[in-house]
């Protein structure tokens, strides 16, 4: 049976209705500052919309409008919220692959990885959806008679999303989707280059779940303006929780600064995930799992593949087959059947070339490496090269700890290859980077995979699967430089989005003081049998 929700739509077509993409504040459109155009990564002169950025002061007004629609949204029944959420991933399930399409055209990921994406709101969905009519709270026993205790789940109030472009509208909806279920409001702030896509999932959330203004806006601005707006929107009281993907550089900022305002925020950081290849592993599906998380997405999700740590005893074995399976890859345009596109932006083309640099005398590149071109081409590639920002995708053996490439976060195509010699090493050289978001063992010997899920860092642990790929209900997050311990997805964000109200309902009719007016039962301690 094929799960796919693809059809037969050609997936270079793009939806005809793409006006001017701008911030909504209060359902009504926003144009004060400049225009940008957004470009195809595989096509650079092929402009996919153009974007009206504004300022701190458009984040500003985007809070206080959200702060305001905030109350009567959560007087809503949860159940109604809850058929919003319904109505919204039956209309993104019907706009699927137009929807697709655009994710492709605007950050290069490929159609196939692309519908994906979009299944992941779906999911997301059709998870939430059930939530309105349970949003649990608890009954729980008093201490004294005629007394009775509960908890109740509250909205936190307004939430500032501020995300990634690598997933542009699949995460989005894992702070979107909870947030609003549980009563929120919403100023999203989405990654510059992918500005098109945000604002058609924007459209999709409103129109669908008939949400009324002001409870969904969204702000198109530069890191520095948004910053500058969510520092002055928290200190004016009116963003009451932020969640955001990105950097961790940029994680520790937003901590520090919600940290002084007495909030935590969602944090989705970067990571360095491992993956462990054991002795007694099965080598071709240890390299399949590797070669899709190093290279699906041109390596730039933060659940991507960072270095393959493999014992020596099939080191050389697993190696010879990855540079294998990586030269036969399919490498070109992203509307095909591809495993890797361009990657997703100049910004990210120029870091990846920083990160080449990194490469040192002691490690061992065996193909090409660098842009893709005429003079430096990759065999097999699939379309024209010169158009877009490709790169050869890269394995480096006889990394270590310590090497730049080993220790820190390298987005984009580009997968370190480290041999150790006992399980107890390799789980070190696993968690020395600090980060702790994905990690991966292929075993076949339960102990090796019991004692890796103990000892690693990681958030998520995949047994015999790719460090990329995570269902949308399981907890999704990090430890270390990958986040604060926040979860997303699931039951568990919940605890994102609202904040446990306790209520004490004395009906005695007189004051019962707890821990005091208790009655004590007299155990005889001194009974033998
Ligand atoms: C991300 O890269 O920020 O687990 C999210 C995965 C995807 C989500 C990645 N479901 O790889």
């Amino acid at each position: 049976m094929n799960g796919s929700i693809a059809g037969e739509a050609n997936p270079r077509e793009l939806p005809a209705r793409r006006g001017l993409v701008t911030s909504v504040i209060d359902g009504a459109p926003v144009t004060d500052g400049h225009t940008l155009p957004s470009t195809n990564p595989a096509r650079l002169d092929e402009v996919v919309g153009e974007v009206s950025f504004g300022d701190a002061s458009t984040f500003v007004r985007a809070a206080e409008s959200a702060k305001k629609a905030q109350e009567s949204w959560a007087a809503i029944p949860a159940p109604i919220r809850g058929r919003a959420i319904a109505h919204i991933g039956r209309l993104i399930e019907d706009n699927a692959e137009a929807l697709a399409r655009l994710v492709t055209a605007e950050i290069g990921k490929p159609y196939g990885e692309a519908l994906g994406e979009v299944r992941e709101i779906i999911d997301t969905c059709d998870f939430f959806l059930g939530e309105g009519r349970r949003l649990y709270g608890q009954t729980v026993p008093s201490e004294m008679p005629d007394k009775q205790l509960f908890t109740f789940r509250r909205p936190v109030g307004t939430v500032a999303v501020i995300t990634a472009g690598n997933f542009p509208v699949a995460v989005p909806s894992w702070y979107i989707v909870p947030a609003l279920l549980a009563g929120n409001t919403v100023v999203w702030k989405p990654a510059e280059y992918s500005a098109v896509n945000s604002a058609a999932f924007h459209e999709l959330f409103v129109r669908g779940g008939g949400l009324p203004d002001g409870v969904f806006n969204v702000v198109h601005a530069d890191g520095a303006a948004t910053f500058s707006g969510l520092e002055q929107a928290l200190e004016a009281g009116v963003i009451d929780k932020v969640g955001f993907t990105g950097s961790s550089a940029v994680g520790r900022e937003i901590g520090a600064l919600t940290g002084r305002c007495l909030q935590t925020a969602c944090l989705e950081l970067g990571g360095k995930n491992p993956l462990l290849v054991t002795p007694s592993a099965d080598l071709d599906l240890a390299v399949e799992g590797a070669l899709f998380s190093g290279f699906g997405t041109a390596g730039q999700r933060c659940t991507s593949l960072g270095t393959v740590i493999v014992h020596e005893s099939v080191h050389d074995q697993f190696l010879t087959r990855f540079n294998a399976a990586l030269a036969d890859a399919r490498v070109g345009d992203p509307t095909q059947d591809v495993l890797m596109g361009p990657l997703m932006d100049a910004k990210f083309a120029e870091r990846f070339e920083e990160f080449l640099t990194w490469v040192q005398p002691h490690h061992v590149v065996q193909a090409a490496h660098g842009k893709i071109s005429e003079e430096n081409p990759r065999n097999g590639f699939i379309g024209d090269s010169s158009t877009g920002l490709y790169y050869h995708p890269v394995v480096v053996d006889g990394v270590r700890p310590g090497d730049r490439i080993f220790m820190e976060e390298t987005f984009g195509p580009i997968v370190g290859v480290a041999s150790y010699q006992s399980l107890t090493e390799a789980i070190e050289m696993a968690n020395a980077p600090g980060y702790g978001l994905s990690s991966s063992i292929y075993t076949t010997d339960p102990k090796d995979a019991f004692t890796f899920r103990d000892k690693i860092s990681a958030g998520m642990v995949s047994i015999n699967n790719s460090t990329s790929g995570a269902e949308a209900h399981l907890p999704f997050g990090g430890n270390g430089k990958s986040g604060n311990g926040s979860r997303q997805s699931g039951m568990w964000v919940l605890d994102q989005f609202t904040r446990w109200q306790a209520m004490n309902w004395d009906y005695s009719g007189r004051l019962q003081k707890a821990q005091m007016d208790i009655v004590e039962l007299t155990p005889d301690t001194t009974f033998r049998l």
